[in-house]
């Protein structure tokens, strides 16, 4: 017994911000950030929180999925920006949506959505819960530091979605961690304690572009093929990738590496940048929504980032 996928959704802000207004902000440029990272444009809230965006997501899943939010017994969101620190983004789009399921966040960074997945698996699989949604959203903008042009070009904000329940679709999957704080982190608040003597740092995404680079190209090979393995797939029998919209030569170099031709591979970097863990699920509401995704296709998802961790897992549609 595995999980089945009912529907997808996602959510973009209105408010789109391309290269050229960034290069207003540093010194940058339309051709830099796109031959380096093949962004083009991404979507930034102006005054909406990533649990609004969430809600949006879940609505768009629920409304393909023909189920009700009165049906929904587990929503699980993988988030790093949190309006609150409590309530958790789950519990108030639990709240908006009308459910009563148990709600809660994950913190894996990019492989937020990933990690959320494979959790809902769990629940399932023990009959803890019948129907799922499992969000990624972010509002990444509020953690940008948009004097550093090394981070301020790469991301952006939004929501994905997906409805899942008891099924057998889900064929395998693989999961990683190594715990690391000096590739890509984020540091919070020290607080007010007048005991504790921490120091403040800038709450901004710091992360070694080159040593994620290699640590991304790294993880999507080696998982991808771990999980192909696990599910008795051969690679060449994989007909969409949906990895994090990290960096397009990222992409370049896994389709490379695992032999996969590139047109397998799901593209909207151009248009949503990095929006860490609502990357695959905005990605893959995009394949669903293109028509392509025919039943019984088999899927490779991927994420990677900080943590650091990745995640992927085959399924077949
Ligand atoms: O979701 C989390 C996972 N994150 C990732 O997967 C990110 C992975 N890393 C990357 O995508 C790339 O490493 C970056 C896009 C972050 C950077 O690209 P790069 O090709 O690795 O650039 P670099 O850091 O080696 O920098 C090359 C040059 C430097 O100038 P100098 O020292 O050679 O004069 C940078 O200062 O490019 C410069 N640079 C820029 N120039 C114009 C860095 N950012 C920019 C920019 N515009 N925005």
């Amino acid at each position: 017994m595995s999980i089945r996928f009912l529907g997808t959704g996602c959510y973009l802000p209105p408010k789109v911000v391309t290269n050229d207004d960034l290069a207003k902000l540093v010194d940058t440029s339309d051709e830099w950030i796109t031959q380096r990272v093949g962004v083009k444009e991404r979507r930034v809230s102006v005054n909406e929180t990533t649990a609004d965006m969430a809600t949006k997501a879940a609505l768009a899943a629920l409304e393909k999925s023909g189920l009700e939010a009165c049906d929904i017994d587990l929503i699980i969101v993988g988030t790093i920006t949190s309006d609150t620190l409590c309530p958790s983004v789950a519990a108030t789009v639990q709240r908006n949506i009308g459910s009563q399921g148990i709600a809660f966040d994950i913190s894996s960074a990019c492989s937020g959505f990933m990690f959320s997945l494979e959790t809902a698996v769990a629940y399932i699989e023990r009959g803890v819960a019948k129907n799922a949604l499992v969000i990624g959203a972010e509002r990444l903008s509020k953690i940008l530091d948009y004097t550093d042009r090394s981070t301020c070009v790469i991301f952006g904000d939004g929501a994905g979605a997906a409805v899942v329940t008891k099924g057998e679709n889900y064929l395998s999957s693989t999961m990683y961690t190594s715990g690391n704080d000096e590739v890509l982190y984020i540091p919070d608040n020290v607080g007010l304690s007048p005991f504790y003597e921490g120091e403040e740092q800038k709450r901004c995404v710091h992360m070694d572009g080159q040593e994620t680079f290699k640590f991304a190209v790294n993880r999507i090979t080696q998982d991808i093929k771990t999980a192909a393995e696990k599910a008795n797939i051969a690679l060449g029998d994989i007909d969409h990738v949906v990895l994090h919209q990290a960096n397009i030569r990222i992409l370049e170099f896994a389709s490379k590496r695992l032999k996969i031709p590139f047109d397998r591979f799901f593209i909207n970097i151009d248009k949503c940048a990095n929006t860490s863990a609502a990357s695959v699920p905005i990605a893959l509401a995009g394949l669903d929504a293109s028509g392509k995704l025919k039943r019984g296709d088999i899927v490779a998802l991927s994420a990677f980032g900080g943590g650091l961790s990745s995640a992927a897992c085959i399924i077949k549609w």
